[in-house]
């Protein structure tokens, strides 16, 4: 028996989380066999739809389905095919598969649009391998700094190497940059990562804005020694002064309303439990909707970091990595979502984002809209992640009727 387009979209997920760089659970990372595994089937089900689908100079994967009329504008799809390490099914592949279908639908019923669609997989917006999320995105957009191509994984593997390996070009990134002119505008589908639409009992909700984030990266360097001869009073401890940061942090956004921050990498070395750390590398994560009010945090951050560190004998190196600002999502394009959710007969909600999406790279090129699908619990970046098939319907029937809209207002 065949499924319905929902059922699809979730045993595809269901197949894409197979396909990982690690035996036992989901992680795939920019550049690496797993993720040049998901294009190829991903490709595979955009032909079967109708679709052309190739891969640009980074490894970003690239479905088009051609609109009624040559010449006409075009409305770009898409999500991310990447992971994080050990990751649910459905961060990424959900946009990507829901926008699929939706594709698949007016193929099988032999209709063409009067724009054509462009369904994107970007290779990385986790930044897991390269701390340098957006990756794939800013490549379409045309804003990755050329010196990113320099960064080293923690292989010591440039990625102007990954790049080459993965079948791309290092050299002609600037070809796969997108040009805007043409275009109608992004929208992205995924799930929402959080619990409100849980707590609304809403099936879909729309993004009002995406949260600015910066990505740090924190070098403490004191002594090692030995752990039974040096006193208490002489050590200059790197993991002492790394426990006060991650507590400082911790402090600072529980005290500021809609800051979070997260230490999620922290690598104490020589690493030996009878050794003392000499030298700590760990990531600071931090985002709030307003710019302003994260710059003035991590300012606060980065002073008491050096404070603490100094009282230990202990240097710091405090490195940004990334940086985006919070950006809004466009009001026509998430009217006409909305319209389509109204339509459907399903109550609207607005909600930010706290996570980070393509569409921040995007909005440098064309206007965006984001379309949040409930989750369980509100769990993510976690194997429990969980969606409904119910839910996954009708984010292919809300898709489906923008594009229906567009079609009769472009
Ligand atoms: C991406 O999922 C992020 O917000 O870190
Ligand atoms: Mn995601
Ligand atoms: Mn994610």
């Amino acid at each position: 028996m065949s499924l319905d387009p929902a059922g699809t979209v979730m045993a595809r997920c269901a197949t894409l989380a197979t396909v990982s760089e690690e035996p036992d659970r989901l992680t795939r990372r920019f550049g690496t066999a797993a993720l040049r595994d998901a294009n190829a089937a991903v490709a595979e089900w955009m032909r079967a739809a109708g679709m052309t689908a190739r891969q640009d100079a980074l490894g970003n994967l690239i479905g088009r389905y051609e609109a009624e009329q040559t010449g006409a504008k075009t409305l770009l799809l898409g999500s991310h095919l990447d992971s994080v390490i050990d990751a649910g099914k459905y961060d990424g592949p959900l946009g990507v598969l829901v926008a699929l279908a939706c594709v698949q639908r007016l193929h099988d019923q032999g209709r063409r649009l009067p724009f054509a669609i462009e369904l994107l997989g970007f290779a990385d917006e986790e930044g897991v391998r390269y701390h340098t999320t957006y990756l794939g995105s800013q490549v379409v957009a045309g804003t990755l700094a050329p010196a990113a191509l320099e960064l080293a994984d923690a292989d010591g593997i440039t990625l102007a190497q990954a790049i080459r390996a993965f079948g791309g070009d290092p050299g002609r990134l600037a070809e796969s940059r997108r040009s805007g002119d043409d275009l109608l505008g992004y929208c992205e589908v995924h799930i929402e990562q959080g619990p409100v639409l849980e707590a609304r009992d809403l099936p879909v909700g729309v993004v009002s804005a995406i949260a600015g984030q910066s990505r740090i990266a924190v070098v403490l360097t004191g002594v090692a020694g030995h752990a039974g001869t040096v006193p208490m009073d002489l050590r200059r401890d790197a993991l002492c002064a790394a426990a006060e940061l991650v507590l400082a942090a911790e402090a600072l956004a529980r005290d500021t309303p809609g800051l979070v921050a997260t230490i999620g990498q922290l690598d104490a070395r020589p690493g030996a439990s009878n050794v003392i750390p000499g030298q700590v590398t760990l990531s600071l994560d931090i985002r709030h909707q307003d710019d302003a009010h994260r710059e003035r945090a991590l300012a606060e951050l980065r002073q008491r970091a050096e404070r603490n560190a100094g009282a230990r004998g202990i240097a710091l190196d405090w490195r940004i990595v990334q940086e985006s600002c919070a950006l809004a999502c466009d009001t026509a394009l998430t009217e006409r979502l909305a319209r389509a959710i109204a339509a459907l007969g399903y109550p609207l909600l607005a909600l930010p984002s706290g996570a980070g999406h393509d569409g921040v790279a995007i909005a440098a090129l064309t206007p965006i809209a984001m379309l949040f699908v409930r989750c369980k619990g509100g769990v993510s970046h976690n194997p429990a992640e969980s969606v409904d098939l119910a839910d996954v319907g009708v984010a292919i029937d809300v898709l489906g009727r923008f594009l229906l809209e567009l079609r009769t207002e472009d």
